[in-house]
């Protein structure tokens, strides 16, 4: 594509190419898929370099607001989330997760709350958590324009009737239910589905039998992907579940340097020379 426009002294930046929701799609068996979560402008473009997709999820509510679920999580904050996002985001795919009660309770209900977060964000796909009882959504949403993430396994929006995180299908008597969610979804024509928190042979049978990518959180190295909470493994939380590997340990980092400007500040150590503006001079 030109990146000069009809008016020839007019030179537009260099077109880059988004990513897609069949781009993912056609990565079942290849290359992993590489995804991370993402709220703000500046931390989308920092990942944006290393991620096939960005999703802004509604984890959101518990790792920016202090929620104890996601479930308090609302449309309009992920719209201004997602908003953030895509300013940051130049070629991953960016994904809109649903919150809770807009997708539920009927097809067309989703399908208007769908619709209205990517027109009013401008990413380029949604997800849904659910399973056999989703089915039928998802393939009406797909058929009418809106490629669709899925997510079984453990479902966080569902916290309330589990009870708990607790992984599933850590005996083989749980498993059926979980595979014929992740079927379900598959043929209802989701681009991919975000398995989450299951035992590792569960997982490694559902990447190699379902037809779409399975995207892995707490899952296996084995599935089609991975994603993980970016402030999880970044290492922000004392709390650490066992399926995150902290890459980095930005909150102890954070906590040192706070230590030290607070010393500083008490000192009148800072602003230093360097840090002040002095007089022009004539
Ligand atoms: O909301 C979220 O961040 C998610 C991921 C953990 C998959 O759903």
């Amino acid at each position: 594509m030109s990146t000069t426009n009809k008016n020839e002294d007019i030179k537009l930046s260099p077109v880059v190419r988004r990513r897609t929701a069949r781009d993912i799609a056609l990565r079942k068996g290849k290359e992993p898929i590489v995804s991370l979560t993402a709220y703000i402008t500046p931390m989308a473009a920092r990942l944006d370099d290393y991620c096939d997709f960005l999703l802004v999820g509604d984890s959101v509510g518990m790792v920016l607001y202090g929620m104890e679920s996601t479930v308090g999580v609302t449309l309009d904050m992920m719209i201004a989330h997602g908003k953030a996002v895509m300013r940051g985001a130049r070629k991953a795919l960016v994904v809109m997760d649903m919150p809770f009660g807009t997708y539920e309770e009927s097809r067309e209900q989703a399908f208007r709350n769908c619709a209205r977060v990517l027109q009013e964000t401008g990413a380029g796909a949604v997800k849904l958590e659910g399973g056999k009882e989703m089915a039928d959504t998802v393939k009406f949403l797909v058929e009418r324009g809106i490629p669709v993430l899925g997510h079984v396994g453990l479902r966080p929006q569902s916290v309330n009737v589990y009870g708990g995180y607790g992984a599933h299908g850590r005996s083989e008597d749980e498993w059926q239910p979980i595979i014929d969610d992740a079927h379900a979804i598959a043929a209802a024509g989701a681009f991919a589905t975000v398995l989450e928190g299951v035992a590792e042979p569960l997982a490694v049978k559902l990447s190699k039998e379902v037809s779409n990518p399975i995207i892995g959180i707490g899952a296996s190295a084995e599935c089609d992907g991975q994603i993980l909470v970016t402030e999880d493994m970044l290492g922000l939380f004392s709390f650490n579940p066992k399926f995150v590997k902290r890459y980095a340990e930005i909150g102890t980092g954070i906590a040192a340097a706070i230590e030290q400007y607070a010393a500083d500040v008490r000192a009148r150590k800072f602003p230093s020379d360097d840090h002040t503006y002095k007089m022009k001079k004539n």
